[in-house]
């Protein structure tokens, strides 16, 4: 229960406000190695993940990702003289394979690429709307959103996933698609050992998956996959050894594509042989800004990550100094301008090949001076009431790799929900995207991350539906590597990654902090400002709410994955709220 509002939280609160200055071209000490000296961070008393944790290290390579045995095929193929994006698609491939709850090939992503010559790219693997899809189609008579756009055949987009990995293998990678995908393969057909997080979310997940194919693999008579058993994917060793040995077009248009057309036919399903042959990942220029000095590499629509975190980031920078970490003021701040950049992102955002979003505008930084001129350090501005929901989903997928070489790739792929729409191709052994729910559906209306999106995130054919994935990569004042990071978890991939960014940056936390610091979230609409529970102090909420805001707590904020330059190395962190199932893979 808050504690009943006392004057003084209001007083305290303006003056933390008034102490920060608002100024342009800051300053910051670097140390010998480029690296600003780390700051130990004081958590609020009852949060759950304490400071002071140390991070994986590695002298030569890092690869942090959500689950171990994917790192590790990073490891092998950088072992065997590959760079990060050979490394990169072997992940990727791997975590189709131990994670399927959000690795996939029956789904899609995005890829920021930084090479160590200085060479820049992102490729946008992001699902297309079929050609059969329509902008009302999940609207029932009264207009209102079904949960067809969810669950079911009718809920996916093209998958874009195997076109996107082997378009940046052949363009930045170094190795053959055979040789990358060897250890997926090898993991789908010896089979892997069933750990408790996978046994686990199959459980969490059980009534979900048994409506369609998924009951006959996952589970043994009705119960999820044991802790302990090997788990081997005959099916999915066959797809992927025929991705390995034709390419892409085993799976557009080839055997694996005619599987899963056929599966849609019978099952209802709207993608034809003509939208996978249609289907083409597309290279895009990154979103580049600077942010106190230092360069951002982020990705540009089809997601909106990288343009909400720039609008945000050039928001904060009017200020001198931020207020302090964990401070009212600082989530006063933090949220004002989340809030406006969402707001951007909800109604001006969109696949780019259909609606002319004005990029250099919304990243410039004249436009977020403006912006941030009108947040009013005494009182929030309200958006428009709306009573949705925020859902509690997180089941994207970013992995963070950095090879010996200090090339970087940040990669976030995505099913959308949690083992995607439910449906598994058995025959050809993947769960297939519930990525239509990305679209404004119902435009006005909240999605299942409770977010209100407009017209141009409509539904068309060809279209590909906006995301928050933010794959992003920061570069030090002397334009050194230093951080390569992203995130699961809808539109917190939005707040989740850049406050790690802000955490290492502004807050000089070092990166097990930076992960373990309890995050805020506003996404415009709901009009809330959301919290970690145990992450905001009692007289922080209580300021919070004197000047207006309206306050939740939720249990998670987000998934992100990390990698930073050390002296002498490379720190890896995954995901600390993931109660250790993330993994690291170094040397
Ligand atoms: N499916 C989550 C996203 O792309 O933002």
């Amino acid at each position: 229960m808050p504690r009943p509002l006392h004057l003084h939280h209001a007083f305290a609160f303006l003056l933390v406000a008034s102490a920060c200055q608002r100024a342009p071209t800051p300053s910051s000490s670097l140390g010998a190695t480029g690296i600003p000296p780390r700051r130990a961070p004081a958590f609020p008393a009852g949060w759950r993940l304490p400071a002071g944790e140390a991070a994986a290290f590695g002298e030569h390579f890092m690869i942090a990702s959500n689950e171990r045995r994917a790192s590790d095929a990073g490891n092998e193929i950088i072992r065997a003289g590959g760079n990060a994006v050979d490394a990169a698609v072997a992940v990727g491939f791997a975590l189709a394979v131990t994670y399927p709850v959000a690795g996939n090939v029956g789904g899609g992503g995005f890829m920021v690429i930084r090479m160590a010559d200085g060479r820049a790219a992102a490729i946008d693997y992001r699902e297309m709307a079929p050609l059969a899809s329509s902008r009302d189609m999940y609207l029932d008579a009264q207009g209102n959103p079904t949960n067809e756009s969810i669950v079911g055949y009718r809920a996916s987009g093209v998958p874009g996933a195997v076109a996107g990995m082997a378009e940046a293998l052949s363009k930045y990678g170094t190795m053959p698609l055979a040789r990358v995908m060897e250890p997926a393969i090898r993991l789908a057909r010896d089979g892997f050992t069933v750990d408790s997080s996978l046994s686990r979310s199959l459980t969490a997940s059980r009534d979900y998956l048994t409506r369609f194919d998924a009951k006959d693999v996952f589970y043994t008579e009705g119960q999820a996959l044991a802790l302990g058993t090997t788990f081997k994917q005959p099916a999915l060793a066959r797809t992927l050894q025929l991705i390995a040995d034709q390419g892409p077009k085993a799976f557009y248009g080839g055997e694996v594509g005619d599987s899963l057309v056929a599966a849609m036919q019978r099952g209802g399903g709207i993608i034809t042989r003509q939208d996978l042959l249609n289907y083409k990942a597309e290279w895009r220029t990154p979103i580049r800004s600077t942010y106190r000095g230092y360069s951002l590499f982020t990705m540009p629509p089809a997601s909106s990550g990288g343009i909400t975190i720039t609008e945000t980031l050039n928001m904060l920078e009017t200020w001198d100094t931020l207020p302090a970490f964990g401070s009212a003021a600082y989530a006063h701040v933090l949220a004002s301008a989340y809030q406006r950049a969402f707001i951007d992102r909800n109604s001006k955002l969109a696949d780019p090949k259909f609606v002319a979003v004005p990029i250099d505008q919304l990243t410039s930084k004249a436009y977020a001076r403006a912006l941030a001129r009108t947040i009013d350090l005494t009182k929030k501005t309200p958006t428009p009431p709306n009573g949705s929901q925020i859902a509690d989903g997180m089941h994207t997928t970013h992995y963070s790799v950095v090879d010996d070489k200090g090339n970087a790739v940040a990669t976030t792929t995505t099913l959308n929900n949690g083992y995607g729409s439910a449906v598994y191709l058995k025959n050809v052994g993947f769960f297939m995207n519930d990525e239509m729910d990305d679209f404004a559906t119902a435009p006005g209306k909240p999605n299942m991350f409770g977010l209100v999106q407009f017209e141009a995130n409509a539904i068309a054919p060809g279209k590909r539906m906006l995301s928050a994935m933010s794959p992003s990569i920061v570069l030090d004042q002397k334009g050194e590597l230093l951080l390569v990071v992203g995130a699961a978890g809808g539109p917190r991939i939005i707040t989740a990654t850049s406050q790690v960014i802000l955490n290492v940056i502004d807050h000089r936390m070092n990166l097990s902090d930076a992960m373990r610091a309890p995050r805020l979230h506003h996404q415009a609409l709901p009009d809330t400002l959301f919290y970690e529970t145990g992450g905001l102090t009692q007289s922080a909420q209580d300021s919070l709410r004197v000047i207006g805001h309206g306050l939740r707590f939720i249990g998670a904020s987000a998934n992100v994955n990390a990698v930073m330059r050390v002296r002498g190395g490379w720190e890896g962190v995954s995901e600390p709220r993931s109660g250790g199932t993330g993994g690291t893979s170094a040397r």
